[in-house]
């Protein structure tokens, strides 16, 4: 497949049945959990992708064995060892914020390095709290390359968390896992919880009680995790279904703290139905019904971000085709994405005819406007270019997207799939 200046032809239809990736959040913390529990763990459905890549080879890294078997991959725990040279996170924010924390609670000393996007991407933001509980961690004025001195003598802290940001909450925890004390952490407004059902899972002393996470330092043993597939994978075909036809996607995660999205463009009037809901490995898992549906603008603020923060363009795409003016604010952290996402999102549609202002924390999008085929870049950001090829299906002419490689950082196969459900008929 040409992976430069991709050629997107719009379509009337699509249908048909679909199974997407398995959860990338839930992949990596499968990964690290695993990693450092007492006994051997099986993880069924791992997502292959380059992110996940990037956890594993980083534990592999630090002495922990790792092999792949038929459908499953095995993960013996042990304890972590200096790694050999640094530890190259590629394009992973989650690997980096992650691994940081974990590697702060344990006596070693590690340098984790990016690629050229996460090398932009803030770190102060774990720097900080795990600073608070006693890691040295020296950094290029906040941002990567990370210089990591951790300790077993770390102590537990009290935290209020300044972003929503799951990532930040998970590396606290981590580091948690092995300090003096008790870790207390408060969200205002709750970001996914992936990490917290896992550690439940996995046997850790973790309680939520009115928006406090209270984790006890733990020894986690061993398990099985089942992957749920990713909702927001699950999201770009979402997408289509609501603007272009019928479909239906298996296996889903539906955690509350993920579907925010689904429950936006519900309200704008899209039919979307959750049907043959059951747990896996703790998570909520349904499959999931779309109908092309009739579209009506709302405005979406601060509250409502953290549980669709990955699904914001896909939103503005959306708005491009209700009814009215869609007002998306409180954003800003799209800012701070694999590339800017607002600048991103903007330029893109902007170019294709979209009615859209860019607000430093969000858009204005007014709608209904047909979208016209054209040229546009996809900041080598995965989740800008699945959106774009999205808006290339609906849109008048041909669409061309400069680069695609960048969909194996999520869904490596998101074209192979695509093309299934066109119907030309
Ligand atoms: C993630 C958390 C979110 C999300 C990212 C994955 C995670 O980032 O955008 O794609 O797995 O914890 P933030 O923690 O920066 O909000």
């Amino acid at each position: 497949m040409k992976l430069k200046n991709f050629k997107v032809n719009p379509v009337r239809k699509i249908g048909g049945v679909v199974f997407i990736p398995s959860d990338k959040s839930i992949s990596h913390r499968a990964l690290i959990l695993s990693s450092i529990s007492r006994g051997t763990s099986r993880i069924f459905n791992l997502l292959e992708s380059e992110d996940v890549f990037s956890t594993l080879n980083a534990l592999r890294n630090l002495g922990i064995e790792i092999k792949k078997q038929k459908n499953f991959y095995i993960v013996k725990g042990g304890s972590l060892k200096k790694p050999e040279g640094k530890i190259f996170c590629g394009n992973s924010g989650t690997t980096m914020r992650l691994l940081s924390g974990l590697i702060s609670g344990h006596p070693i000393k590690a340098t984790l390095t990016g690629d050229m996007s996460l090398s932009k991407r803030p770190m102060k933001r774990i720097i900080e709290p795990i600073s608070l509980m006693g890691a040295k961690i020296k950094s290029k004025k906040g941002f990567p390359p990370l210089e990591i001195q951790g300790s077993s003598n770390l102590k537990g802290i009290s935290y209020k968390m300044p972003v929503a940001s799951a990532q930040v909450k998970s590396a606290i925890l981590l580091a948690g896992l092995n300090a003096k004390g008790t870790t207390k952490i408060f969200e205002k407004i709750p970001s996914r919880n992936h990490t917290e059902i896992m550690l439940k899972n996995f046997c850790a002393d973790i309680k939520i009680k009115n928006g406090w996470i209270v984790l006890k330092p733990s020894k986690l043993k061993a398990q099985n995790v089942m992957v749920p597939g990713d909702i927001s994978s699950a999201c770009f075909f979402i997408t289509a279904g609501v603007l272009l036809g019928k479909i239906k996607i298996k296996q889903v995660g539906i955690n509350r703290t993920r579907t925010g999205f689904v429950d936006a463009i519900r309200k704008m009037g899209a039919k979307v139905k959750f049907v043959n809901k059951h747990l896996l490995s703790g998570e909520p898992v349904a499959d999931i019904l779309v109908e092309k549906s009739k579209l009506k603008a709302r405005n979406f603020s601060k509250k409502d971000i953290p549980s669709m923060i990955d699904e914001i363009p896909l939103l503005a795409l959306i708005a491009t085709q209700s009814e009215g003016v869609t007002k998306i604010t409180g954003a800003q952290e799209l800012r701070v994405k694999e590339s800017d996402r607002i600048r991103a999102t903007y330029e893109g549609l902007r170019k294709m005819g979209a009615k859209i202002e860019e607000l430093k924390d969000g858009f204005i999008i007014k709608g209904p406007q047909k979208l016209k085929g054209t040229s546009v870049q996809g900041f080598s950001d995965h989740r800008i270019v699945m959106m774009l090829y999205i808006a290339g299906l609906i849109a008048e002419g041909r669409t061309t997207i400069d680069d695609i490689s960048s969909v194996k950082i999520s869904f490596p196969d998101f074209f192979k799939i695509a093309k299934k459900i066109v119907r030309r008929d």
